[in-house]
């Protein structure tokens, strides 16, 4: 079937004079604003966690009040209430609420942007993009709540049918710190406009992000005269609170977005019924990845270092979509590998708030050391292509290439969640394709070639969610891109796509003899 392609915001024109001057002073003025305390409802006052900036983790981003185990009894109690509220509110005024959040982070986009440069150390230009990204989904969610609502009809003579889709009921969003902004606002919005009353963990990461999308969420639902329950955040540690979000009967749903690990904890869990659950709960999550692109030998190959440098080190590699593998023809290897370490030598490692910087921090001391110590582990068996140098003053890690890595390596089979990328050599397009696919994962995949039989191949058997074809492998584009993957990538469809919220809604059939 043939859809509108949804137009999304626009970037920022970065080439547009005074335009970067703009960001350096937002910056200045949220920093301004560092180390206040945030306490959201239900949320201790005493029990607290220091967010810091990974480019200098001396500075303070804020302090956080936890939830605990009873904030999220009383939270859920709320929600409840709201529910029988918010269920039934005019579809009119869910997408109102979602076009209110889309218009106030445009007013605000260049302190989100701050915000994200300084508590994820996201550079300026990807922390642009990510505030597009937040606001597309809320548009996007809106035009496809209004496309469900009317449902269907099937009438006949003396009888009628109505396929209408009704809300599903309380979910739960757990939310990743690499998109801090973009996937809380994705998944939340959609169940919101869905009809369901949500609750959201942010992750401990970037709490202050979640303080702030929270207040903003919550100060538009007080203005429209609904309850607080509606949606509620609830910033805490990940262990202590979120199985209880999980298991508390009340939840019909949990979105997430994180690590494999937590993704299949949260599916075994969200499958246990607890005393009074009277329904099964659906999970939604998007998973890690161990993406790789491949480069044939007609590939152009001033057009593959570019994307494969990008989508292996933008974010420092930290995306699920980024690329870890390079599958290189052995006709082309050794041009490349040259291409691709002198590429990477040129990009600019250091603090996010720099213009300049091209890669930024890893999130934290807990990344920095479990990247150093797999990196230090993969040189005691594998050859090291390039290592670049870091700033020391941050939980800074300079691009890793290790090249010949045989496929069977940890290096190319577990996800490390950093700027570390393994090059594999293969003879021929048979094997490449076999390597791509032996993994346990299928997020994204990349081909750069202009082979026409190989594209046409890659688009049969190439085992990825989103595959991308002569360009890099990141930034999936809301309503142009649906992003997420299969096997143990993820579960449920494809965010910013068209089957996304009718993961949030319950079908009903009116059948009525007239
Ligand atoms: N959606 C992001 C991308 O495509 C990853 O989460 O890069």
């Amino acid at each position: 079937p043939q859809g509108e392609t949804f137009m999304g915001t626009a970037d920022t024109n970065f080439a547009q004079m005074g335009t970067a001057d703009e960001f350096l002073q937002a910056i200045v003025r949220v920093k301004l604003q560092l180390g206040h305390s945030y306490f959201l409802p239900h949320c201790s006052r005493e029990r607290t966690l220091d967010s810091v900036n990974p480019s200098d983790p001396k500075e303070s981003i804020g302090r956080v009040g936890l939830a605990d185990i009873s904030s999220v009894q009383k939270a859920m109690d709320c929600a409840q209430e709201a529910q029988k509220i918010w269920g039934s509110t005019p579809i009119a005024i869910r997408v109102n609420l979602l076009q209110q959040i889309a218009d106030t982070l445009q007013m605000q986009r260049s302190e989100w942007v701050a915000w994200m440069v300084l508590e994820v150390g996201k550079p300026i230009r990807e922390a642009d993009a990510e505030v597009s990204e937040a606001i597309d989904f809320c548009r996007y969610y809106s035009e496809m709540a209004e496309g469900l609502h009317p449902g269907y009809t099937y009438d006949v003579l003396g009888e009628t049918n109505r396929y209408v889709y009704q809300p599903k009921g309380i979910g739960v969003v757990i939310a990743p710190w690499n998109y801090p902004l973009a996937i809380s606002v994705g998944m939340i919005t959609a169940g919101l406009v869905t009809g369901n009353c949500v609750l959201y963990k942010p992750a401990e990461q970037s709490a202050v992000i979640g303080c702030k999308i929270s207040e903003l969420i919550s100060n538009l639902i007080s203005d429209l005269g609904l309850p607080q329950g509606v949606f509620q955040g609830l910033p805490g540690w990940g262990e202590e609170i979120g199985p209880e979000l999980v298991r508390h009967p009340a939840v019909h749903f949990i979105t997430f977005t994180g690590s494999r690990q937590v993704g299949c904890q949260i599916y075994a869990q969200a499958a246990q019924m607890s005393p009074g659950q009277r329904h099964l709960k659906r999970v939604v999550a998007e998973m890690g990845g161990k993406n790789a692109i491949i480069v044939d030998a007609s590939a152009d190959l001033d057009q593959a270092v570019q994307g494969v440098v990008q989508s292996a080190f933008g974010y420092a590699g930290q995306k699920c979509s980024a690329c870890a593998r390079v599958i290189v023809l052995a006709a082309i290897y050794e041009p490349f590998l040259e291409r691709l370490r002198t590429a990477t030598q040129s990009l600019t490692i250091g603090c996010a708030t720099d213009p300049a910087t091209t890669i930024g921090p890893v999130i934290d001391a807990t990344a920095q050391e479990r990247l150093q110590k797999n990196i230090t582990l993969a040189k005691q068996r594998l050859t090291v292509a390039l290592e670049s140098a870091a700033p020391t003053s941050g939980y800074f890690v300079g691009p890793v290439i290790f090249t010949d890595v045989p496929p069977d390596d940890p290096l190319a089979q577990e996800e490390l969640f950093g700027p570390v990328l393994a090059v594999l050599r293969v003879a021929d397009f048979d094997q490449a394709l076999q390597v791509a696919n032996g993994t346990d994962y299928a997020l994204t995949g990349g081909l750069y070639s202009r082979t026409p039989s190989h594209i046409h191949r890659a688009m049969q058997e190439y085992i990825c969610g989103n595959l991308y074809i002569n360009r890099g492998i990141t930034g999936a584009l809301v309503g142009r891109q649906p992003f997420g993957g299969f096997r143990c990538s993820g579960v449920g469809s494809k965010a910013g796509g068209p089957d996304y919220l009718l993961q949030f809604v319950e079908p009903k059939v009116v059948t009525e003899n007239i």
